[in-house]
């Protein structure tokens, strides 16, 4: 079974934040009302017994009370009771009234004495004996009928011995004018409390209202967004809060997935274009081919020759791409320790071989070993070697070294070239997809797809590396690339 209604979430909100405001409202009502109460009844019962205590003073002290304690008896009765009405219509007023009881807490005077004047409360034996056993602050609460009483018990004791108790004098309170004033007082905590809570109702409805206005807003952002408009921007990115934040989170995933899906695109259509020229040449020759030039066999071996030429080079496209597609999702690298020293020996012949006659120099570094997939460390200084050979003339001098760094801990290599160099306008775009420069060859004209850094750059990420590129057009190029130890 579902306790709470299904509500939507703002109403569910507001009568939280309400509710919780209604609790703390009346739970401070509460203790405010309770601390209010006590303490008027404290002052009561002080201003009783400070009224109180000079007329026992003075009554102890005449001199017939001296006499009663000598003689213990006056005219046979006890001596108390001879002069405690005295005692006990002096304590009486028009909102008290005073009766004595003797040590036995048998009833000696009853001060009341007109019809105005309250009925005293019962005497409760508890609290009475508490009294003549000494204890000087006895107070407590009674009824009589309708009426509540707070009640003040003041032992009677003897001028020299003060330990001695001869009796005990019950002052009784109405509390009505104090229920009265309390009641007041709790009407006006109740109407601060109707007048917090309203103008709290309002506040929280208004920034509840707000809130979700914004949200609102966003979800509709979010729906223009999943149909395909990617240049939405989220409302209010320029609030200071943590809504402000979320929103300027949200506009940055946007732009990011915009860029992606941008370069998602231009890959494809590169993809396409690159394909077409090779499909098209393809299908010239084939054309050719099938309107008779069959029979003219150096003609035909001319043309084959072409195709075999344009077949070679869209098999090297598709297997750079999907050397790329796989090194940028699926694949998983063969991680071993390369000892570098030894992969170089073994693999810098053959740098030299594609560097023909420029002057490739091998810096060797320190014998260290990293944790790297060899062949995918082969494919990067490859693409690197050869970019720096394509771009260099002839008596160019390249030169390729590694060494160790600190920040992070690992091994940079370094390719570095005295070649073309790169333009401004071109270095940030060298690493995209099918990218390439607008600067003469000087080796294998077309001979790159402009994939060759797409992939060094999907190797280096694979390893958690970096890359950093400078060049100065017509001084060269310096290619480095770090692969931190693990
Ligand atoms: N060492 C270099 N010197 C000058 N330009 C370079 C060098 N390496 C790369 N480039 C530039 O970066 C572009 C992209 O390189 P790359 O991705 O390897 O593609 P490709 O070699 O197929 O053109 C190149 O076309 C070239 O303009
Ligand atoms: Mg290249």
């Amino acid at each position: 079974m579902k306790l709470i209604p299904n509500f939507s979430f703002r109403a569910r909100l507001t009568l939280l934040i309400i509710g919780l405001l209604a609790f703390l409202l009346l739970i401070q009502g509460f203790v405010f009302y309770q601390d209010t109460e006590k303490l008027l009844l404290d002052e009561t019962a002080s201003n009783v017994r400070a009224r109180a205590k000079p007329i026992i003073e003075g009554w102890v002290h005449k001199k017939i009370f001296r006499k009663c304690v000598r003689n213990e008896k006056v005219n046979g009765n006890s001596c108390l009771s001879y002069i405690a009405l005295a005692l006990a219509e002096n304590l009486t007023s028009k909102n008290a009234v005073a009766q004595i009881f003797d040590c036995n807490g048998h009833l000696l005077a009853n001060g009341k004495t007109l019809p105005e004047e309250p009925e005293a409360a019962k005497i409760i034996p508890r609290y009475a004996q508490s009294a003549l056993r000494g204890q000087n602050e006895v107070t407590y609460f009674a009824h009589r009928g309708n009426i509540p009483f707070l009640v003040v018990l003041i032992p009677l004791r003897l001028p020299q011995k003060e330990e001695q108790i001869v009796g005990v004098a019950q002052i009784s309170v109405t509390l009505k004018s104090l229920q009265q004033k309390l009641k007041r007082h709790g009407i006006f905590l109740a109407f601060v409390a109707l007048v917090t809570l309203s103008s709290g109702i309002l506040l929280v409805l208004l920034i509840v209202s707000s809130f979700f206005q914004d949200l609102k807003q966003i979800a509709e952002t979010c729906r223009g967004i999943a149909e395909g408009n990617l240049n939405l921007q989220f409302p209010h990115a320029d609030r200071q809060d943590e809504i402000g934040q979320l929103i300027q989170a949200f506009n940055v995933m946007i732009k990011q997935i915009g860029e992606i899906l941008d370069s998602q695109k231009r890959f494809v259509a590169n993809a396409a274009h690159e394909l077409r020229s090779p499909i098209t040449a393809l299908k010239g020759s084939l054309d050719i081919l099938l309107r008779g030039v069959r029979d003219d066999p150096v003609a035909s071996s001319r043309i084959l020759t072409g195709m075999h030429r344009e077949v070679e080079r869209l098999k090297s496209l598709c297997d750079r791409l999907l050397d790329l597609s796989r090194l940028e999702g699926i694949v998983t690298p063969q991680k071993t320790s390369v000892d570098l020293q030894e992969f170089f020996r073994e693999f810098f012949p053959q740098l030299q071989m594609i560097a023909r006659e420029r002057c490739l120099k091998l810096l060797t570094g320190p014998g260290v070993s990293v944790m790297m997939d060899s062949n995918m460390l082969r494919e990067m200084l490859f693409n690197l070697v050869m970019n720096a050979v394509q771009h260099t003339e002839s008596d160019g001098k390249i030169s390729i070294g590694w060494r160790l760094v600190s920040e992070p801990e690992g091994v940079q290599f370094i390719v570095e070239d005295n070649g073309e160099g790169i333009s401004s306008h071109d270095l940030p775009k060298i690493f995209e997809p099918f990218y390439r420069g607008h600067k003469k060859e000087f080796e294998g004209k077309n001979s790159g797809a402009g994939l060759g850094l797409s992939i060094v750059k999907a190797i280096t990420v694979i390893h958690n590396g970096s890359i950093n590129v400078r060049s100065v057009l017509n001084v060269g190029t310096k290619i480095s690339i770090i692969i931190p130890f693990e």
